[in-house]
């Protein structure tokens, strides 16, 4: 089987951070989201990837993901993002007729695609993940009997069920077919949604596979910690870099090699990129310091700081810090400063 990944759209919610590289190439727990979502899919030994990308990021994708091991990636672009069945649509030709998955690229589980699968090879009908929330009014929500899905209403203002759509489906390829024959939403997209809803009334079984762990889609500023979170709930510790004697760690930490930290507490789980510099500070839990990051006498708690990134003296909790980003202290804030950003907080430590 194939997969089709869905990595065009705009990203607005992740500005200033989607201003200079898609999220998909954001990090969480040190590595590009992207490769997060690709691991999963290699976890189920699917090899052949369709990656949905818009024109203007494609050489990004490829140089980020130029030596992604065992995928064979190929590139289909989404001219415009036009909406999910759109995006879909476009990956027509490298599927064929086949089966295949389709996982947005911007969703993780913590279940992986295993199961989805699964139940795909049990049922012989399209399938689609489903996960209760609290609000599923932000998200399509599918009406369910039994295991069959039998509605589906894209964001409604009163839900008729705690069912939000995941974005992960497997589907036979008359969904092709049915996603040829909507029309445009009134947001002027053409929503996955509404081609699951087509097959539906036209009698095609669509079953919904409940999610038993939990799922991270990652849309906001937010969602990249909480992803950044699950995901160090599995981090393997490991000290490649220099840690000095002088420094105290407590819980799983992963130090990349050609990092230094001296003088630090570190609190797991956290993660330390390589050639990263670290002193006199307290890190953690839920901190990542990017590749080449300075960090002096500064306190972080669940923050993300990209490559060259600097923190020196502040206390910054729930921060993401983009590229080049730099924060002087003393005092303390919640930030999210993009690439180059300067930020300089004054006042005493907290
Ligand atoms: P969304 O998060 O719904 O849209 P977006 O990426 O444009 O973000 P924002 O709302 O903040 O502007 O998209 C979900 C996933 O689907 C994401 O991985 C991008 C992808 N996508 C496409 O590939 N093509 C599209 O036309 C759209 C709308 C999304």
């Amino acid at each position: 089987m194939k997969a089709v990944v869905l990595a065009a759209g705009w990203g607005t919610r992740l500005r200033p951070f989607t201003h200079t590289r898609p999220k998909h190439l954001l990090p969480v727990a040190g590595k590009p989201l992207i490769r997060q979502v690709l691991g999963m899919i290699a976890a189920t030994g699917i090899e052949e990837i369709g990656l949905v990308v818009s024109p203007n990021t494609l050489e990004l994708f490829r140089s980020a993901l130029g030596n992604e091991p065992g995928a064979h990636i190929v590139y289909i672009l989404q001219p415009e993002p036009k909406g999910l069945a759109h995006a879909v649509l476009c990956a027509e030709g490298f599927v064929g007729h086949e089966d295949f998955l389709v996982v947005l690229g911007d969703n993780l589980l913590g279940e992986g695609l295993r199961p989805v699968l699964e139940k795909f090879a049990r049922e012989r009908g399209h399938v689609v993940a489903l996960k209760a929330v609290e609000d599923p009014r932000r998200f399509g929500v599918a009406v369910v009997e039994g295991e069959r899905i039998v509605r589906l209403v894209e964001k409604p203002a009163e839900p008729p069920s705690p069912w939000a759509i995941v974005g992960v489906y497997v589907f036979r390829p008359s969904l092709f077919a049915a996603a040829r024959r909507i029309r445009p939403s009134p947001r002027g997209e053409l929503e996955i949604t509404d081609a699951i809803q087509k097959l539906v009334e036209e009698g095609e079984p669509v079953y919904a596979h409940f999610l038993c762990d939990w799922w991270q889609d990652v849309g906001r500023p937010e969602d990249l910690l909480a992803a950044q979170e699950r995901l160090f709930a599995a981090l393997t510790p490991r000290l490649e870099g220099a840690v000095d004697a002088a420094t105290r760690i407590q819980g799983p930490v992963a130090v990349e090699r050609g990092a230094v930290v001296r003088n630090s507490l570190l609190r797991g789980p956290l993660w330390i990129g390589e050639e990263a510099e670290v002193e006199g500070a307290t890190l953690g839990p839920n901190v990542a310091v990017g590749p080449r990051a300075r960090v002096r006498g500064a306190h972080l708690r669940d923050c993300i700081l990209m490559e060259e990134a600097a923190v020196e003296e502040a206390t910054l909790v729930h921060s993401v810090l983009g590229p080049r980003a730099q924060v002087h202290g003393p005092g303390q804030a919640s930030l999210l400063l993009g690439e180059d950003g300067r930020a300089v907080l004054k006042g005493g430590p907290a």
